[in-house]
């Protein structure tokens, strides 16, 4: 998958959570435990916040910044996707805080918020792999991509990081089990 092969892994394991959670919201009114909405947030906003977009802004942007070859609307328009997304996660989150205990209004609040993260999640993550990618892939010097690489190699094996890796992909295991319970 290239030097950008981090990233890609990072976002099809996003694409089958973002599966699972959309088949599973209409269970709610069949009596699903609505329990499971706070683990898709706080999933979500930890692998987001904490994984995935640092990568991306850190390194990807950065580099395409220094190199000269992103102009600043696009720079823009993903970190303003990645604002609005850690804005609607913050809300999912606050939501679903306690939200066995919660009544109907908040969890049905929940589950929207949540939709509304799918559904943006979906299409920056198609703008990121057929716009910006592309951009990277085509246009950096052949010499910068190794480094972007390893630098990509290095965020995730940072120890403030890495840490994160096997409870990161052990909650999201977890969570695509709920796909298999249908
Ligand atoms: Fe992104
Ligand atoms: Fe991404």
């Amino acid at each position: 998958m290239g030097p950008l092969a981090a990233l890609r892994r990072d976002h099809r394991l996003l694409i089958s959570v973002l599966d699972t959670l959309e088949q599973w919201i209409p269970r709610l009114a069949q009596g699903a435990n609505p329990a499971h909405l706070a683990r898709f947030a706080r999933f979500l906003r930890a692998f987001l916040e904490n994984w995935h977009q640092p990568k991306e802004e850190q390194v990807l942007i950065a580099t395409l910044e220094r190199e000269g070859r992103y102009d600043t609307e696009l720079s823009d328009l993903v970190t303003k996707d990645h604002e609005e997304l850690r804005a609607l996660l913050r809300e999912a989150t606050l939501l679903s805080d306690d939200i066995v205990a919660a009544n109907d209004a908040r969890i049905e609040r929940a589950a929207a918020v949540l939709l509304q993260v799918a559904s943006l999640l979906r299409h920056h993550i198609e703008f990121e792999e057929t716009v910006v990618f592309p951009i990277a892939e085509g246009e950096l010097p052949a010499g910068v991509m190794p480094q972007l690489e390893r630098s990509l190699r290095a965020m995730e094996l940072d120890p403030r990081r890495s840490f994160l890796a096997a409870p990161l992909k052990q909650v999201a295991s977890a969570l695509l089990q709920l796909q298999a319970c249908a």
